[in-house]
C-alpha cells in the first residue's frame, strides 16, 4: 500500500509550485534538497522542539526555524529524541535557540493574539506560526465541531497522545483517543492516521466530536475570532513597531 505521495513526488510539486517558503517537519531535510530549492530562490524553514534540533536544522542550512513549543497543537516534530522526551514550554525555549542559532527564529505553540505575538518578540523571536486560533475560524477546513470545541476549550484539557495517527499530537482527548489508548495498542505513523481516517470521516458527517482527531493547542481558549482575517488583525498588532 502507498497510503501518501513519496517524498519525491512531493518536493517535485512543492520546488515546481515556486513558493517563496518550503517548511518541514520530522527531521533536518536533505542537502541536496536544501540545494535544489536554494537554487530556486525558495527558503527553506525547519522545525524544532529542542536546542540540539534547532542547531541540527541550521548546520542543514535552514534560513529560519520554527520553534514548537510544548503548547502548539498538532503534530510534535521532534527528530532527535521522542517527542516526549522534549517537551520545553515556548517561554523557556524560544530564547535557548535564539542564543544558539544565527538564523532568524519563528515561535510556534500558544499562540493566539497580540499578546502572544509580543512576548515572542520579547523573547527574540523574528515571527510566528499560529494554528489553533485559525483552525477556529470560518475558513478553515475542521468540521464545525472541532471549531467549537477550539473556542470552548480550557488550557489544561488538551493532551499529547498518538492514539489517532501514531505519532504525539495535541488534541481534546475524547472516545477515540480513550478507546484505542485503553486498547494498548495501534500501528504506527501514517497508517494509524490512515485507520482512523475511516471513521473520521463518517464523524465529522454526523457532527460527532467524539471519533474526531480534535487537534487543538494550550492557547484554544483565546482562539475567538471567527474570521481568519480578524485573527491576523489581532495578532499583526502584537509585532513590536520596527521604527522604535
Ligand atoms: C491540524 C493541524 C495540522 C498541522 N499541520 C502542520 C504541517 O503540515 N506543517 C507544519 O509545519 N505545522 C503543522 N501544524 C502546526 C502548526 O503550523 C503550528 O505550529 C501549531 O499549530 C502552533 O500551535 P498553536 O496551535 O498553539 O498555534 C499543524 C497544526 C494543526 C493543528
Amino acid at each position: 500500500m502507498q497510503p501518501l505521495p513519496s517524498f519525491d513526488e512531493q518536493l517535485e510539486a512543492a520546488l515546481a509550485a515556486g513558493p517563496a517558503v518550503l517548511s518541514f517537519v520530522f527531521g533536518v531535510p536533505p542537502a541536496a534538497v536544501v540545494e535544489a530549492a536554494h537554487r530556486r530562490g525558495i527558503r527553506v524553514v525547519g522545525a524544532a522542539t529542542t536546542v540540539p534540533e534547532a542547531r541540527a536544522l541550521a548546520d542543514g542550512g535552514m534560513d529560519a526555524i520554527v520553534v514548537t513549543g510544548l503548547e502548539a497543537a498538532g503534530h510534535r516534530p521532534a527528530f532527535l529524541a521522542e517527542p516526549e522526551r522534549g517537551l520545553v514550554g515556548g517561554l523557556a525555549l524560544i530564547p535557548q535557540v535564539v542564543d544558539a542559532v544565527d538564523v532568524p527564529v519563528i515561535a510556534a505553540g500558544g499562540i493566539a493574539d497580540r499578546r502572544g505575538v509580543a512576548a515572542a518578540f520579547a523573547l527574540g523571536a523574528a515571527g510566528v506560526q499560529v494554528g489553533s486560533a485559525f483552525l477556529a475560524t470560518r475558513q478553515s477546513a475542521a468540521p464545525a465541531v472541532h471549531r467549537e470545541r477550539i473556542r470552548t476549550a480550557d488550557a489544561h484539557e488538551t493532551v499529547l497522545t498518538r492514539a489517532m495517527s501514531g505519532r504525539a499530537a495535541r488534541g481534546l482527548p475524547n472516545r477515540a483517543v480513550r478507546t484505542i489508548e485503553q486498547a494498548g495498542g495501534r500501528a504506527s505513523f501514517p497508517l494509524q492516521n490512515i485507520l482512523t481516517g475511516a471513521f473520521r470521516r463518517r464523524a465529522a458527517e454526523l457532527g460527532d466530536p467524539e471519533l474526531l482527531s480534535l487537534w487543538m493547542g494550550q492557547a484554544a481558549g483565546l482562539a475567538h475570532f471567527d474570521d481568519a482575517a480578524e485573527v491576523f488583525a489581532e495578532l499583526a498588532a502584537g509585532i513590536p513597531d520596527a521604527r522604535s
